[in-house]
């Protein structure tokens, strides 16, 4: 297979869950990869896995807080592979399970820091790339939790519905660049992110019970339509927002 064949990609948070998963396709789609994150360790365990599989990949730790880190990412990418095709902003953080008035600033902070200031920081280090080529594709990852009011999570809802908006404004500026930029909205993901509430039988069945899919999604479903709005046969597509989650935002 071959539908990224050429391209190279940075994908955020790839050494786990979804950007892991990301990663993985676009590799054996014949992209060359750039995964961050900040625990090595699982970056290495990634580079790993995609090298067994004779995938190009190289990783970068760090956070997308951290300007000097987002820009030393394009800076190797560039040195490594010369050009930049692809960027997933897939990095995100949540706290579940308080509502706004039990929120403290610092909580309220890191996650709009990492999930809407960290996206905006790696976009504008990897444009000017991309304007240099005239082209260029951006899917960011963003959740259900901007398309519907999901309980106790306000932080991490106030950060996905500005990077719908975020997502909007850039396909509108870059168009006539070549640059497209979409965003995918995943509903509950079987990650790491997850695992505390996939372990919780009683708090996991009233959810998917709301689900007309009967199941939590799986990362490579995410992949897959990420991978489709990164690649060439999604040309037309831009300022789109792609639920892929099992129906709920329609039930
Ligand atoms: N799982 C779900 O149900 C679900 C649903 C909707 C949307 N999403 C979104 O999907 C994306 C991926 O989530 P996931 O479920 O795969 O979560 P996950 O398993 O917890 O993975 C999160 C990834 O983000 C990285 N990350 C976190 N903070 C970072 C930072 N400051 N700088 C760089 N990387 C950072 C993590 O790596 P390090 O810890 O090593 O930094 C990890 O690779 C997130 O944006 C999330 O909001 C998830």
């Amino acid at each position: 297979m071959s539908r990224l064949r050429g391209k190279v990609a940075i994908v955020t948070g790839g050494n786990a869950g979804i950007g892991e998963a990301v990663a993985k396709a676009f590799a054996r789609e014949g992209a060359s990869v750039v995964i961050t994150g900040r625990r090595q360790g699982e970056l290495n365990r990634v580079v790993s896995d995609i090298v067994k599989e004779q995938g190009q990949v190289l990783a970068v730790a760090g956070s997308v807080t951290d300007e000097a880190h987002v820009q030393e990412t394009v800076r190797q990418t560039l040195q490594q592979f010369g050009r930049l095709d692809i960027l997933v902003n897939n990095a995100g953080i949540g706290e579940f399970g308080k509502r706004l008035h039990e929120t403290d600033d610092a909580t309220w902070a890191q996650i709009l820091d990492v999930n809407l200031n960290g996206v905006f920081r790696m976009t504008r280090a990897a444009l000017p790339q991309m304007l240099k080529q005239g082209a260029g594709a951006i899917v960011n990852i963003s959740s259900i939790a901007s398309l519907m009011g999901l309980p106790s999570l306000p932080a991490y809802a106030a950060s996905k519905g500005a990077l719908d908006s975020l997502t909007s404004a850039l396909a509108v500026d870059y168009a006539k660049d070549g640059i497209r930029c979409n965003v995918v909205n995943p509903g509950l993901i079987d990650t790491p992110m997850a695992a505390p509430l996939m372990s919780n039988p009683e708090q996991l069945e009233p959810i998917l019970s709301c689900y007309p899919i009967r199941r939590v999604g799986k990362p490579e479903e995410v992949a897959h339509m990420v991978l489709y709005l990164a690649s060439d046969e999604a040309a037309w597509v831009t300022g789109g927002t792609f639920p892929i989650d099992g129906g709920i935002t329609i039930s």
